[in-house]
């Protein structure tokens, strides 16, 4: 079974800015599987409540990483977490809280779901998602400030692509498959990256998640100052103001010293978003259902594929190590 849906927000920073202050951690988007859905009265309901909840109780101990299994047979509910490579312990855990309310509310009854943050995402499913690459459903989401053509769009993307392929090297080799980092964009701006797969696929299939990540960098967006591409078993995300938490003694890796000088209006991407929907028209069109939510103000846009899959194996927490926290972000 395999089908999917392209869907497309915006959201500005402006206008959500004061709702940011507010709200710590910025929503990216969320699915919930066509038509997966519970009876209230079967224990599958019980069984996910018990899953989110040992999810949250963990995530703060678990180095930015859970999954577990709760129930059986078909009532069976498999969960996991990632908090960005960069997040605090606190941080992982308050963004956990804030996704794990976040999508009972809007997938209630769906048997299947996830949701991504900036900082964290949390998905579960009634078949086993442990150890298993999967880069669908996906989103894309895109800053709309565009690069515009005072500057070298052709070197920008050599340099994004530079930056972005560093990065994978260094994530599928690090204990917790992120890696940040940045370069020169051009003479005017800085790019800040950063990759990360979740950490119970292996090296090969890490490195192979993010490489196509990559590689939708223009379907996701060309011209755009920022983007993120995001899948179950990893994502991407530049930007030209620095959005991760650096690391405090050692500089980023990169080659790059300019220090921030965020383009006019994206400092702080903060943008709750919300969706509505429209069709992508950009992208080869998909099987089903097409839903678009439009959030106001742009700032960014998604697109997502759905698919599905099956496979094996579970614990708790494999180890991702905080690089650093520091959390001053936003
Ligand atoms: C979901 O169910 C509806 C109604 O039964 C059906 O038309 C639609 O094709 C289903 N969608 C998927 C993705 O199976
Ligand atoms: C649960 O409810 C469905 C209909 O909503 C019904 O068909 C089913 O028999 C019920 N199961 C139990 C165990 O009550
Ligand atoms: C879910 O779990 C919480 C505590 O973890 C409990 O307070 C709540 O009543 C439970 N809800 C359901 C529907 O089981
Ligand atoms: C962490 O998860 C494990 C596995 O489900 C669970 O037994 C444990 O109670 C959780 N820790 C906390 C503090 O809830
Ligand atoms: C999960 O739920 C869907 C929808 O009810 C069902 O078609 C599918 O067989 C279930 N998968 C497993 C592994 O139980
Ligand atoms: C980055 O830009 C600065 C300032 O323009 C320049 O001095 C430096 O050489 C550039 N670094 C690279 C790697 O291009």
């Amino acid at each position: 079974m395999d089908y999917s849906i392209w869907l497309s927000v915006c959201y500005t920073v402006i206008l959500c800015s004061p709702l940011i202050a507010a709200q710590q951690f910025e929503l990216r988007f969320h699915i919930c599987t066509d038509n997966y859905t519970y009876n209230a009265n079967s224990s599958y309901p019980s069984n996910l409540n018990a899953t989110l909840s040992s999810l949250y109780e963990n995530a703060s101990r678990s180095d930015g990483f859970g999954s577990i299994s709760v129930g059986k047979n078909s009532d069976r509910v498999f969960a996991l977490f990632q908090c960005r490579g960069d997040d605090s312990p606190e941080s992982c855990r308050g963004c956990i809280k804030t996704a794990r309310e976040e999508i009972k509310t809007r997938c209630p009854n769906y048997k299947e779901a996830i949701i991504w943050y900036d900082r964290c995402m949390l998905r579960y499913s009634n078949r086993s998602i442990f150890s298993v690459r999967e880069e669908s459903p996906k989103a894309y989401m895109w800053n709309i400030n565009d690069i515009g053509n005072a500057i070298d769009q052709n070197q920008f993307n050599s340099n994004l692509v530079g930056l972005m392929n560093q990065l994978i090297t260094r994530a599928a080799s690090s204990s917790n498959f992120f890696a940040m980092g940045a370069t020169n964009g051009t003479a005017f701006n800085t790019i800040y990256g950063t990759v990360q797969c979740t950490p119970d696929i292996f090296p090969s299939e890490c490195r192979k998640c993010l490489s196509g990540r990559v590689n939708e960098i223009p379907s996701c967006c060309n011209g755009k100052v920022g983007g993120n591409v995001l899948t179950p078993s990893c994502s991407i995300r530049f930007e030209t103001y620095p959005f991760y938490t650096a690391p405090p003694a050692p500089p980023p890796p990169a080659s790059s010293p300019s220090p921030q000088t965020p383009p006019p209006t994206s400092l702080n991407p903060s943008g709750e978003r919300k969706a509505s929907s429209r069709t992508i028209l950009y992208i080869s069109v998909p099987t089903s259902a097409f839903v678009v939510l439009f959030f106001s103000i742009c700032y960014y846009c998604y697109v997502h594929k759905k698919a599905k899959k099956a496979n094996s194996a579970m614990k708790w927490g494999n180890g991702i190590e905080n690089m650093e926290r520091n959390l001053s972000n936003i």
